[in-house]
């Protein structure tokens, strides 16, 4: 019988890997997304209209695990107090009288951040969210150094340094590629990173250190590719487009 080729076998590796249930190890980074709303909403969201000109939160994802505790349902009325600030830092774009972006946000990551003490409640993961947030003030940051929307274009390490200079680490800065053959990048994206004492650290050190799982990897690939974006060209021009 020759049921073993390894064709089969490197589907089978593939098929496994897909669905692995990552371990319940603890994360070791917290990652906090940005976008920027007009190219958000630029992208596939025609019923999206953005009257935001500032960046808001996308989410806090811990570096390991997704879906951690599917019977742990979001509960808005546990961050009743919270809530103006949410609709104002992090809206969903799509539906802003909506909570769904929250629910996805904390069934998709919060669960996972709920594995260590300090964000093991709802309360505790918006709020270290919304407070990390403003901690970082990272559109005042952008304006105060003059990386403000425009129709001219900037150099990815102009945005790039004042982050790294402000902040003392590496941002992960992230584009959409409009087409294969664009000569222009639109800036969609910016993620900074933080310690499990909520320090600030280099988002790219998870590259280096490398200790997630074959799951988690897919997952936070297949999350960037489905989201459309991916991390900006060095030697293209990017557009930081005004609200529309
Ligand atoms: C959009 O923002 C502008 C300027 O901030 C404001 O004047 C206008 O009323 C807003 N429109 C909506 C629909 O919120
Ligand atoms: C999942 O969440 C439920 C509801 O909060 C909780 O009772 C349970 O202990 C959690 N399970 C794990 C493995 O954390
Ligand atoms: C949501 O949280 C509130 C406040 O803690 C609680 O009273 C309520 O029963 C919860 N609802 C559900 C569906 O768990």
């Amino acid at each position: 019988m020759k049921l073993c080729s390894p064709l089969l076998l490197g589907l089978a590796a593939a098929l496994s890997s897909a669905f692995v249930i990552s371990p319940p190890h603890i994360w070791t980074k917290l990652i906090l997304t940005h976008h920027w709303p007009s190219t958000f909403c630029s992208m596939e969201h025609p019923v999206c209209h953005p009257n935001i000109s500032y960046w808001t939160l996308h989410g806090l994802w811990p570096d390991k695990g997704i879906a951690c505790n599917s019977s742990w349902h979001f509960n808005s009325s546990q961050i009743e107090d919270l809530l103006p600030d949410m609709k104002k830092s992090w809206p969903d774009l799509l539906n802003p009288s909506s909570a769904a972006f929250w629910k996805y946000e904390w069934q998709k990551h919060g669960t996972c951040a709920a594995k260590a003490a300090s964000l093991n409640s709802q309360h505790k993961y918006f709020s270290k969210a919304l407070e990390l947030y403003h901690k970082l003030d990272l559109d005042s940051i952008l304006k105060k150094f003059d990386i403000i929307p425009s129709e001219t274009y900037y150099k990815l390490s102009q945005i790039e340094g004042v982050i790294e200079n402000f902040y003392n680490v590496k941002p992960k800065i992230q584009c959409v590629h409009p087409s294969k053959n664009a000569d222009v990048q639109i800036l969609g994206q910016i993620e900074i990173c933080f310690n499990p004492d909520f320090t600030l650290m280099d988002c790219e050190k998870q590259f280096a250190t490398e200790k997630m799982s074959k799951g988690d990897w897919h997952n936070l690939i297949a999350d960037n590719k489905a989201s459309g974006f991916s991390v900006c060209d060095h030697d293209m021009p990017v557009y930081y487009p005004p609200p529309s």
